[in-house]
């Protein structure tokens, strides 16, 4: 049921959404519009998902856990609509400038880091890959904490002047990662023992 639920509040806002901009509905920049809507809603979705554990584990849900994957698919389906949006409407099929936006605009270089990232976190999501990967799954799937960084520094660097709005999403960011604080920090330490040698000096990771 819950299931059901998710992909109703999911795909609803999308029918609507095409429905309007086919009709005109969408105001004076219709382009603006679409891709607005589908970046926020992958940020709203993947802030949900980050907010299923901790709430799982104060108020006993176990089961809660179970719709992680089905939010976590979402934010990618978003974020997949907000980069077809952004290449069918605003860059018209324009390959070779939607490279250089890639190399040249700091801002969608790091949309297009967390869009990766998400890839690999979708594509290892079916259980049977779980299993295989074993422990490594895990660390796999914490790298969803820079995601969730890089998406609010996308949104902050693409503002051009009223910075209130991803700020609120940063400060949301920053709640969510507190409350897993400890694997936040693993997370962090696991770059400090895989930073590469200087100098040829080896590093050995402390225990
Ligand atoms: C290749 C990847 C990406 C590209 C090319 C891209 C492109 C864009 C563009 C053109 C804008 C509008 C900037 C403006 O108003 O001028 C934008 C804003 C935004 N993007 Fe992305 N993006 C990418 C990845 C992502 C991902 C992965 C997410 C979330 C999971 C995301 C979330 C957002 C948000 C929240 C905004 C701010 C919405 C707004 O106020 O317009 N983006 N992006």
């Amino acid at each position: 049921m819950l299931k059901v639920i998710i992909h109703l509040c999911a795909l609803w806002p999308l029918v609507w959404l095409y429905t309007q901009a086919f009709n005109d509905g969408l105001g004076a920049d219709p382009v603006k519009y679409v891709i607005h809507f589908t970046g926020i809603g992958a940020l709203n979705i993947l802030l949900i998902t980050l907010c299923i554990s901790p709430i799982a584990k104060y108020f006993r849900q176990g089961y809660l856990l179970n719709v992680r994957r089905l939010l976590g698919l979402y934010v990618f389906f978003y974020a997949c609509l907000h980069l077809t949006n952004f290449i069918v409407f605003d860059l018209q099929f324009d390959w070779p400038l939607l490279w250089g936006e890639i190399i040249e605009r700091p801002y969608i270089t790091v949309g297009m880091a967390a869009l990766l990232l998400l890839l690999a976190l979708s594509v290892t999501s079916p259980m049977a890959i779980r299993k295989r990967m074993g422990a490594n799954w895990q660390k796999l799937h914490n790298w969803i904490y820079l995601v969730v960084l890089l998406v609010c520094t996308h949104f902050i660097w693409s503002v051009k002047s009223d910075i209130t709005e991803p700020l609120i999403y940063f400060a949301m960011a920053f709640v969510l990662l507190w409350f897993r604080k400890d694997k936040a920090w693993r997370f962090i330490k696991f770059f400090g023992k895989h930073r590469k040698p200087q100098n040829g000096i080896k590093t050995t990771p402390k225990s």
